[in-house]
């Protein structure tokens, strides 16, 4: 990519001054976009995803996993749990499958509101506001550290009386223990009713764990964000109070796998879906 993409339109906010594109440092959604063979990231993001390369060659494989478990959950909540409502937090450079994408293929009311906090994807957000009539989806440029303003701005859009699935795909593990990841995800399931969902996925420490360990490392020299991978263990506690549901936090590719395909994939991430009882 050479120049930043052109701003967005629709109902997305202005970025304001709170961060600007910044092409000298890797950053996560567009070391992400890279691996998944996009074309929105700079050289400094394909240094850093080389470097995480050669340390976990199974790290495409790991992200066209999650989101394959992405599509396989808003699939599940919309078709059988019915639910409407969905807060995409860390939503990414726009890729196949987005999540308004998928769940209005089910149902065409359901309304969508995506948080992110790169300014590329703000860039880029007209790309995800382009709902179904009957449905509705926002953005909102917002760092998932202050979890109120999220919920204040997605507020717009969602009515937060009736169930939320809350969706961190692959975003925990740019929380760090400091951030209080734990806090993190209570605050937003204290403010959704019960009948909701969390839905998660992250980088694991315990799957791979040398190679894991070394991608971090190598990572963290590079890029805007820390890394910070976790163990089943830790990534299960994210899902304190909640009904887990079958079969558990488990390899994103083993959640409920419609293929053979789908489950023979490899990848390096702990993924879960959970109600809110
Ligand atoms: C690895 S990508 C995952 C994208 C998508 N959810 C997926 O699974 O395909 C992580 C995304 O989280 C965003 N992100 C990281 N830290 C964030 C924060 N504190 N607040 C908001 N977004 C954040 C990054 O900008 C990036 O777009």
């Amino acid at each position: 990519m050479t120049e930043p993409p052109a701003g967005p339109t629709g109902t997305a906010p202005p970025a304001g001054d709170r961060q600007a594109i910044d092409s000298t440092v890797a950053h996560s959604a567009r070391v992400h976009d890279y691996w998944l063979g996009g074309k929105d990231n700079y050289a400094a993001d394909r240094a850093a995803g080389d470097a995480v390369i050669a340390a976990y060659p199974g790290i495409v494989a790991s992200v066209r996993a999650n989101r394959a478990f992405l599509a396989r959950v808003v699939r599940f909540l919309a078709a059988e749990a019915g639910i409407r409502q969905f807060l995409d937090i860390g939503t990414g450079i726009p890729a196949a499958n987005n999540t308004h994408e998928v769940a209005q293929s089910v149902a065409k009311d359901c309304r969508v509101v995506y948080v992110d906090y790169d300014p590329v994807v703000l860039a880029h957000a007209r790309a995800l506001l382009t709902s179904s009539p009957e449905g509705a989806t926002d953005y909102l440029d917002a760092d998932l550290r202050d979890p109120g303003t999220i919920l204040a701005g997605a507020a717009r859009t969602l009515d937060f009386s009736r169930p939320v699935a809350v969706m961190l795909i692959a975003i925990m593990h740019l929380i760090v223990d400091a951030d209080d990841p734990y806090g993190i995800v209570a605050t937003l399931l204290a403010a959704v009713p019960p009948g909701s969902y969390l839905v998660l996925s992250q980088v694991a420490s315990d799957i791979q764990a040398e190679q894991m360990a070394e991608a971090a490392k190598r990572y963290n020299r590079l890029a805007h964000e820390t890394q910070r991978h976790r163990t089943h263990d830790e990534v299960a506690r994210l899902f304190d109070g909640l009904d887990l549901l079958d079969p558990g936090v488990v390899p994103v590719q083993k959640w409920r796998p419609r293929t053979p395909a789908e489950s023979r994939a490899r990848s390096a991430m702990w993924g879960g879906v959970a109600l809110k009882s």
